[in-house]
Order: C-alpha cells, then structure tokens, then sequence
C-alpha cells in the first residue's frame, strides 16, 4: 500500500450550542487509498456529513467548529489552510456531490452553461476547448446527445440525468478524491445505484479516491472496498468490504446489518434496530452502544473501549474482542 488519498486524524467537530456542546464528530480517524471507495455507513445523526463537510472545511457556521485532529491529503494538514487556500482544494482536489440533483442545479441555465461553469472557474481554457471539455463530460456521464442537451434545462432532463449531470460537474475538474453524500430523503434507490456504479467506472480510468455516504448495504457491497461504521460520533469499526459481510464483529455493525430492509424495497424506516442513539451533548460514560447492546458487559457501561486490530485492515471500538 502506498501513501494514502486522504488521511483523516482523531477529527473533532462539535457543535457549541446554548443547550450544550454537540459531540457530532468525536475523534474520528480513518485513511483512504489512491483509488479506493470508502464507504461510511451508520444511523441518522451518527455524523456522516458533518465528517464530510469537515474534510472540505464547510462545517456549518457559526455553531460548529472542528475543534482538533488533522486530515493529511498530498503532506499537507487542510485543517492549517488558510479559506483561500481551501477555496482553490474544493472543486479542485476534493469534490463533493450533494446527492439531490435539483439544489445542485440552477432552474434558469442551461445544462451547458452549467458544466461550463467549474471548468472555467479552475481550467484556463479558451471559449471552444471549454465547450469540447463540457461535450466531453457530458458524455462521460451517457447523457445522449450532449450537443443537443447542452442546450436544454434542468427540467427537461429526467432525474437520472439530472444526477449524472451534476456527476459531471463535479469530476470535470479532475478531483483526486469525490465525497458523494446521500439525503436521508432516499433517492431512487435504483437511480441512485446507477449512478454510483458510473462513478465506478470512471474511477477505474483514474485514480480517483471515492467517499460514498449512504443508508443502504446494497450499495455498499456494490461500490466500496472498504467501510467505516459510525455510531454517536465516532468510529466503531472499519473493514475491507469483504470482511465487513463475512466476519461483522461490532454488534452494532451486526444489529444494523440485521435492521436494514434488503436491496430495492422501499424505506419507511432507516434503521429499527431498539433504543435510540445517545443525545450527543451528554454522552453516557464507557461505550455509546452499550445502552442498546444485547452483549454489553459491565466494563463497556463504564469505560471507552479502545480501538483494536482485529484482522487484516480491520479494527474495532469495542470491549467484545
Ligand atoms: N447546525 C447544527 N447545530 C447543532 N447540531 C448539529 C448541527 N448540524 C448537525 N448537528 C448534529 O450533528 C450530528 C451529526 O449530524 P450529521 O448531519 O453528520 O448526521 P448524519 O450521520 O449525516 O445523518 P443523516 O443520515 O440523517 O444524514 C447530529 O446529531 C446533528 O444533530
Ligand atoms: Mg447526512
């Protein structure tokens, strides 16, 4: 293995509000390798965007603030760039795609008008290479015809196209690492599925390093080679792909296994897995999942577990080992 994409280091981002300190993400460390596509799996309000939006520094403001740890890409710590130079790394280092095509899009422009847009922003090209760069883009993402659809609006495309557009937008400038974050409002599961194997395929073209947000194992067995599994803010296990099917040792990683509707079914709820995740603000002392775990012991209601190595690339947050 070599260096890695992205390293991210005992992250802190918390949330200081008049009711309290919001723990949202608490030390929260994993790496992603050139090419590689994380996964980071967990229920509603674990953290995952707030992970995502610290690693491009757009934590919400003026309440969160991340508060320590570092995120290493290409020997440097972004968490010391000034906003300027974070302005110039988003868009064209890292990238990330909101998982709702239409907030993404502008319902006044063109689609080409559009595309165009972060490749003038980033590339110096002149009026026509930007163009062939728009047509070249849009055809990388299977919207047919790009000439004639460049010319089109959002509204006219379906929402399929819509998403691969906004794909287009986002990988035209060439990031090394695109962090796709999914609503808890699913999207078509099915659009939502195409889209990210699209994404795959690109990626095995380059050496694009991928983080994939999402709700749903279907997904995830599709599209990552590694997961990181989030409860209450921090990291509870992280396995190879393969591993995390096979050998699932968290029992929360199992319970929430356990608790997802299969592939393709319709949502009505996320996750039923019993109890509710602790409030963030005053979180109880030793393991966070000890209060719902069917296996807590008496050490894991009073002491955090530590994380271990538990096979191959694979680590865990628990006391069960
Ligand atoms: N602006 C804010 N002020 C206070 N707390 C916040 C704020 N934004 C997020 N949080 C808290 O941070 C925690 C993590 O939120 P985050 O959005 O990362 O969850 P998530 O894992 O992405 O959930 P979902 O699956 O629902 O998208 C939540 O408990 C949330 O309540
Ligand atoms: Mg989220």
């Amino acid at each position: 293995m070599g260096t890695p994409a992205l390293e991210v280091k005992e992250l802190k981002t918390h949330f200081f509000t008049k009711r309290g300190v919001v723990k949202a993400v608490d030390g929260v460390s994993f790496s992603i390798e050139e090419g590689e596509t994380l996964g980071i799996v967990g229920e509603s309000g674990c953290g995952k965007s707030i992970t995502c939006l610290s690693i491009l520094r757009l934590v919400p403001k003026p309440a969160g603030r991340i508060v320590s740890g570092e995120i290493i890409m290409g020997g440097e710590n972004l968490l010391s760039k000034t906003e300027k130079e974070m302005r110039r790394v988003r868009g064209k280092q890292i990238s990330m795609i909101l998982q709702e095509p239409m907030t993404s899009l502008n319902p006044v422009f063109t689609i080409g008008n559009q595309v165009a847009e972060p490749i003038k922003l980033h590339q110096n090209l002149d009026r026509k290479s930007v163009w062939e760069k728009v047509k070249e883009m849009l055809s990388l993402v299977k919207i047919p015809s790009p000439e004639v659809r460049m010319r089109e609006y959002p509204h006219q495309m379906s929402g399929g196209m819509r998403q691969r557009i906004v794909g287009a937008m986002t990988l035209s400038c060439q990031p090394q690492l695109l962090i796709a974050d999914e609503p808890t409002t699913a999207l078509d599961v099915t659009i939502q599925a195409q889209f990210l194997k699209l994404l795959k395929e690109i990626q095995r073209d380059s050496k694009l390093s991928m983080i994939v947000v999402t709700h749903d194992f279907g997904i995830v067995a599709r599209v990552c080679d590694r997961v990181v599994v989030m409860y209450a803010g921090k990291v509870v296990e992280n396995a190879p792909i393969r591993d995390l099917f096979n050998n699932p040792k968290h029992p929360y990683t199992i319970a929430l296994m356990e608790s997802l509707p299969k592939m393709g079914k319709k949502l009505d709820r996320l996750y039923s897995i019993e109890g509710q995740p602790p409030d963030l603000r005053e979180p109880p002392p030793g393991c966070l999942f000890a209060p719902r775990c069917p296996q807590a012991k008496e050490i894991c209601r009073t002491e955090l577990p530590v994380e271990t190595v538990i096979g191959d690339g694979h680590t865990m947050r628990c006391w069960l080992t």
